[in-house]
């Protein structure tokens, strides 16, 4: 293979003006959401095709990229915390050590002052100039100082082209980027810009070059998916034409494209029969329409087939006056009956959402607003969060009233309060036969099992048994089945069926249905 002189370059040939023969390693530590890991894996890949490798340990690198968070303050200090940690392994080189850059929401909301903080740092980049990289990157290496890279893409257009690692099976696909909504308490919106949104038809193209390399499950990604398509012209009359949103007619209008447009353009796509699953993430109740929630319906009777039984919603608060002041624009009530509409659609679906605790005012009475919203909706799985204020957000004006201590213990209560719910939840699943995506071998490769009873027939407990290899994957429901197997098959990427024998707090445990390897089917 013969490599430009400019390939040659970047690859570290003649890095630090010195002829070193070996390729740049580069090791990339990931904070934050969904978002951020998709967008650390571009980094990656691009990387990759400038023959970069990457790395395990920050130790053995030549650039070190870290992918920061700034969604709470606590976030931001483990950016700023991994970085001190690299830049001992930079001074303790003597000259020759790693290049350090610093990149994704951090990067992007504090631009040139990370060069305060840290001055050791090498580069700087945000959330819209990740295709950037090699050329920051060649930058550095010809001996620039603090480069930065960090301007938002002011044009209204959003074009790419997603890139994974290759061989997986699942892949993130980002369908818009940015937020309009401007929650009170969030910085999003100032770390991802403005919305905007592909073109469906892109959206297909691309996901088609996905499928073809073998990927068979999709997570289209966006702040706030359910308001895609906005100001993009629906120029292949697609349906629904239009959105009824019961609360507020907010996101995309009659003549542009939509969310669920694009979910049945990607089910009824003929080059994409090998897709079995598409997931999303996030959304936020304001747009959810009517149109939206009949896509859970089944397939037969006019619903998305290839849509996992799973819906993320974040609600963020039990209590009216609290979401109020978040800024949420959408009331409890419309939230509870999105969410029975849904159930009667999709009886089984799994259903996820986030919560604050300790936002400015809150009350104890608010907060058990949100235990009793929890109790209602049943929900398999929470994120909560106690409130962070945030630099430049319309909350971090407001007095911060809830004391850490008050906030802790809420937290700590709300968590408690959803565990007994999942683990009933997830209990009710024992003797199910269920559908997994394989993802991978679990990380800790042994399965639980009750221990000994005593005379009163109560267990002593659970116990870690096995010696068979031990595989991790997902339900069309959201749910993580670990299940172990002689197998000595690859099972990555396979859709198996395993009868579940055990819920684990919030996990199952199955035993394979041995040779029952379903190709081709999604339920
Ligand atoms: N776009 C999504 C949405 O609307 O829910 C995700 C936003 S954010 C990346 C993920 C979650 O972080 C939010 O749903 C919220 O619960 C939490 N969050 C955002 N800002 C926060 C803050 N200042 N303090 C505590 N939690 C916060
Ligand atoms: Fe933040 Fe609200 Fe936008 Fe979600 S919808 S990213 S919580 S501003
Ligand atoms: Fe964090 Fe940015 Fe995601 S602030 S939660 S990484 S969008």
């Amino acid at each position: 293979m013969t490599l430009s002189i400019d390939c040659l370059w970047i690859a570290g040939v003649f890095s630090d003006n010195k002829l070193s023969m070996h390729p740049q390693k580069y090791f990339i530590k990931t904070f934050g959401c969904q978002m951020n890991e998709a967008d650390s894996e571009r980094m990656s890949v691009i990387l990759a095709e400038q023959s970069m490798t990457p790395v395990a340990e920050p130790e053995d690198a030549d650039i070190i990229i870290i992918n920061g968070c700034s969604v709470r303050e606590k976030a931001v200090h483990k950016a700023v915390s991994a970085l001190g940690k690299y830049n001992v392994i930079k001074k303790k080189s003597e000259g020759n050590g790693p290049i350090i850059g610093v990149g994704g929401c951090v990067g992007q909301l504090d631009r040139e002052n990370l060069f305060k903080r840290a001055p050791y740092l090498d580069f700087v980049f945000g959330t819209d100039t990740i295709d950037n990289l090699p050329e920051i990157i060649h930058r550095v290496r010809s001996g620039e100082r603090k480069v930065i890279y960090a301007e938002f893409d002011k044009s209204m257009d959003y074009s790419t082209e997603t890139k994974v690692d290759p061989g997986k099976s699942q892949a993130f696909v980002n369908i818009m980027k940015g937020c309009d909504k401007y929650c009170t308490y969030c910085i999003v919106p100032f770390t991802r810009g403005r919305e905007k949104s592909r073109k469906i038809d892109e959206v297909l193209e691309d996901i088609v070059k996905l499928v073809s390399r073998g990927v068979k499950e999709i997570t289209l990604l966006g702040q706030n998916v359910n308001s895609f398509g906005k100001g993009n012209e629906n120029t292949a009359k697609r349906l629904p034409l239009e959105l009824n949103n019961p609360i507020g007619k907010v996101g995309p209008k009659e003549g542009e494209e939509n969310f669920a447009q694009l979910l049945r353009a990607i089910d009824s796509d003929v080059r994409l029969a090998n897709l079995k699953r598409i997931r999303f993430t996030s959304s936020h109740p304001l747009d959810f329409s009517d149109e939206l929630i009949d896509c859970y319906a089944e397939a037969n009777k006019g619903g998305v087939a290839k849509l996992a039984k799973h819906l993320h919603l974040p609600v963020q608060s039990g209590s009216n006056a609290v979401l109020q002041k978040m800024g949420r624009h959408h009331q409890i009530e419309s939230y509870i009956d999105q969410m029975s509409r849904l159930r009667s659609l999709c009886p089984d679906i799994g259903l996820s959402t986030d919560m604050i605790v300790g936002f400015p005012t809150e009350t104890e009475d608010d907060f058990q607003e949100s235990l009793k919203l929890l109790d209602l909706l049943q929900f398999d799985n929470v994120y909560a969060f106690a409130y962070s204020p945030r630099p430049g957000t319309r909350a971090s004006k407001l007095k911060d009233d809830v004391s850490l201590k008050e906030k802790t213990e809420r937290l700590n209560r709300l968590l408690d309060h959803q565990l007994a719910i999942a683990q009933k939840r997830y209990a009710a699943r024992v003797g199910d036969k269920m559908e997994i995506l394989v993802e991978g071998l679990a990380k800790n490769q042994y399965m639980l099992d009750k221990g000994d009873r005593d005379a009163k027939g109560l267990s002593s407990g659970l116990i870690k048994t096995t010696t068979k290899r031990v595989w991790t994957g997902r339900t069309t429901c959201n749910r993580i089945v670990n299940f172990a197997t002689e197998s000595p098959r690859n099972l990555m990427g396979q859709f198996v069926t395993a009868e579940i024998t055990l819920a684990t707090g919030l996990a199952l445990q199955g035993e394979w249905l041995a040779d029952r390897v379903i190709e081709g089917q999604n339920q």
